[in-house]
């Protein structure tokens, strides 16, 4: 049982995307998930909506939780699930705080374009506060919307400008996902990529990404 957490504090990163895609996989791979939705903006609630409404296999079930009671809430569901996937929303909501409390790992979604070295000193220091509370926490870095064209090497410039910072608590995953239509367009069907099966490249990195994510649990 873990529970794992996307989040960040900026918005349209990508949080809502991976976390979709790692309930769906996890449904796929047999394991009853729950999607917990803590961001107002309810993107995952609505995913899960469009999931249910065409009847799309495996369920996902998903509640949305905002507020105080979100850590007493997470460790009560926990019992009754095989693994908790959170979708916390952007800014520096107390969602964010309370979700990294009770989460096993957490995984922040970075796109190249948008790195600042500013907003992960400040991941960093949430981290490390949420580990005075919850000391098995581990935090890591996605890197998502890696541009498709293999000219341009944002990657290894975002991956060596990420390394030369020595940060305490985050670590970089070396999966990432690369800027693909079909993230969204499988997105709009309620589906997972996987599920979609029409981007091999984008199903291999999100398989890439999973196994990283739950491979060895
Ligand atoms: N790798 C990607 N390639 C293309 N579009 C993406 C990718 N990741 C996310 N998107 C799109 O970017 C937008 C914001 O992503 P989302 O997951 O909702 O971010 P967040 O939850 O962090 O606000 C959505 O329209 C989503 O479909
Ligand atoms: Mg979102």
């Amino acid at each position: 049982m873990s529970v794992v957490l996307f989040g960040g504090e900026k918005g349209g990163t990508g949080k809502t995307t991976l976390a979709t895609n790692m309930a769906a996989m996890l449904a796929l791979a047999g394991k009853d998930v729950l999607l917990l939705d803590t961001d107002r903006q309810g993107t995952a609630s609505f995913w899960a909506t469009v999931r249910e409404e065409a009847d799309v296999e495996p369920k996902i079930s998903c509640v949305q939780k905002f507020g105080k009671g979100l850590a007493t809430q997470v460790r009560d569901l926990a019992g009754r699930y095989d693994e908790i996937v959170i979708d916390a929303g952007g800014r520096d909501s107390m969602e964010l705080r309370y979700a990294l409390g009770v989460s096993d790992r957490a995984y922040i979604p970075v796109q190249p374009f948008q790195f600042d070295i500013w907003t992960l000193q400040q991941m960093e220091e949430l981290v490390e506060m949420a580990k005075g509370l919850n000391d098995e926490l581990k935090a890591f870095v996605v890197l998502n919307r890696v541009s498709a064209n293999p000219s341009v090497h944002e990657d290894q410039e975002t991956r060596d400008f990420f390394n030369a910072e020595d940060f305490q608590y985050l670590s970089l995953v070396d999966a990432m996902l690369r800027d693909r239509i079909a993230f969204r367009k499988s997105a709009r069907d309620g589906l997972s990529v996987v599920e979609w099966k029409q981007d091999n490249k984008a199903t291999q990195e999100m398989n890439q990404l999973f196994e990283e994510v739950y491979g060895g649990r």
